[in-house]
């Protein structure tokens, strides 16, 4: 790939194509992207690390972007062990270097590197604060939660260079990007970032007033060109308002009662007029996808099998992770299933009404075992309850 964001930009991060769960939580079938940038002036500023996992290789872009020269300064925009894993180590190679970052990740350094002095070797920085390389300057913008408390961004004047942490950012290597930077992005940003949409929609608001050419994420592609649509998604995403119009069907089902009954429904959906119908099953697809789908949809149908006196404990979790995940703002059908006392459909209004904004569709369906043509009055009624 191109190393040369501009004359003096330079990409120095690397491709973790062997990583077999990012955080040790979500599938990355293209990979995962650990980016790293250099500013060669007359200070030299590195813009973050790595993840230890790709050490030597990170070490090698740098130095080759160096080419003798040694780093000024390294600045630390998020402390997660994705990005700041070489830290301790940079600061050991390079005596004069000072590493610069926020007072809350000051205080994160001394509980990851434990056996480094940084005495004398950082600069803290806030919100406006601004650090002058030569021709290029850089200003701080604070960015709590976006993805950890410490997080800062910064913006680079003379280029108008937004380097945004993970935000913007997405799974994926960059040898295997594609034109479709929404599809990982999205469920990057629900899965990592969805509890903060109010500090995301903060951070859009401060960047709206920058005149930014080019963001440069810790993942994923390096954004130039117009900006508008990631900006607009970004928008939509943190505000927690839908994106495209239709349904999703997640179901969890035992021995598939439950199953027939979810497709049975998304095909009554789709001939009572839905734009589109997603459906997933949760307890084989993946899970971060799920909660991709729900976030993307303005209306969603939950249908569970009862297990001992609850739900079925994949439903559980996903509607746990909806939970912890801020979702809200969405019209939600149930459907039950159950042998001899159904519980399922309880539980899961009960979790959903503790979430925000949430309207519970009519009516609740209950099916014993199996799926029967008498059952199908009440799924017509769910599915015209929520095609549109
Ligand atoms: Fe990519 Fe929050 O670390």
């Amino acid at each position: 790939m191109n190393t040369e964001i501009t004359n003096s930009i330079r990409y120095i991060g690397v491709d973790d194509l062997d990583i077999d769960l990012f955080e040790s939580q979500y599938v990355v079938p293209e990979g995962m992207s650990y980016n790293s940038y250099l500013i060669l002036d007359e200070k030299i500023a590195v813009m973050d690390t790595a993840d230890r996992r790709k050490a030597a290789e990170w070490h090698k872009n740098l130095l080759a972007a160096l080419d003798g020269r040694k780093p000024d300064y390294l600045v630390v925009h998020h402390m997660e062990p994705d990005h700041a894993a070489m830290v301790a180590q940079l600061t050991e190679e390079f005596p004069q270097l000072t590493v610069v970052l926020s007072a809350a990740a000051l205080k994160m350094l001394g509980q990851f590197f434990e056996h480094t002095d940084f005495t004398g070797r950082t600069l803290t920085v806030k919100e406006g604060d601004t650090l002058s390389l030569g021709s290029h300057q850089l200003s701080f913008i604070a960015a709590p939660m976006v993805h950890w408390p410490e997080v800062l961004m910064s913006y680079e004047s003379q280029e108008k260079v937004l380097f945004s942490a993970d935000a913007f950012g997405k799974f994926g290597a960059l040898v295997n990007e594609t034109d479709d930077w929404a599809c990982e992005a999205r469920r990057y940003y629900f899965n990592i970032c969805g509890k903060y949409g109010t500090q995301v929609q903060n951070v859009l608001r401060k960047a709206a007033a920058l005149d930014i050419r080019t963001i440069c994420p810790l993942h994923g592609p390096v954004l130039s060109g117009d900006l508008t649509p990631y900006l607009n998604l970004y928008n939509t995403w943190s505000l927690y308002e839908p994106e495209t119009e239709g349904v999703f069907v997640a179901y969890a089902s035992i021995h598939g009662g439950t199953a027939a009954a979810a497709q049975r429904l998304a095909e009554m959906l789709r001939q009572a007029g839905a734009q589109k119908v997603a459906i997933s099953d949760l307890t084989r697809d993946d899970m971060a996808e799920a909660i991709e789908d729900a976030f993307r949809y303005p209306r969603m149908i939950v249908c569970a099998s009862s297990y001992d006196a609850g739900v079925f404990p994949v439903m559980h979790d996903f509607l746990f992770h909806l939970q912890i995940k801020n979702y809200q703002k969405r019209r939600v059908g149930i459907l039950e299933n159950g042998s001899w006392a159904p519980s399922a459909g309880k539980v899961m209004r009960t979790m959903l009404e503790g979430m925000k904004e949430i309207d519970i569709a009519e009516p609740v369906v209950t099916i014993r075992s199996r799926m029967k043509e008498t059952d199908l009055p009440a799924l017509q009624a769910l599915a015209e309850a929520m095609a549109k």
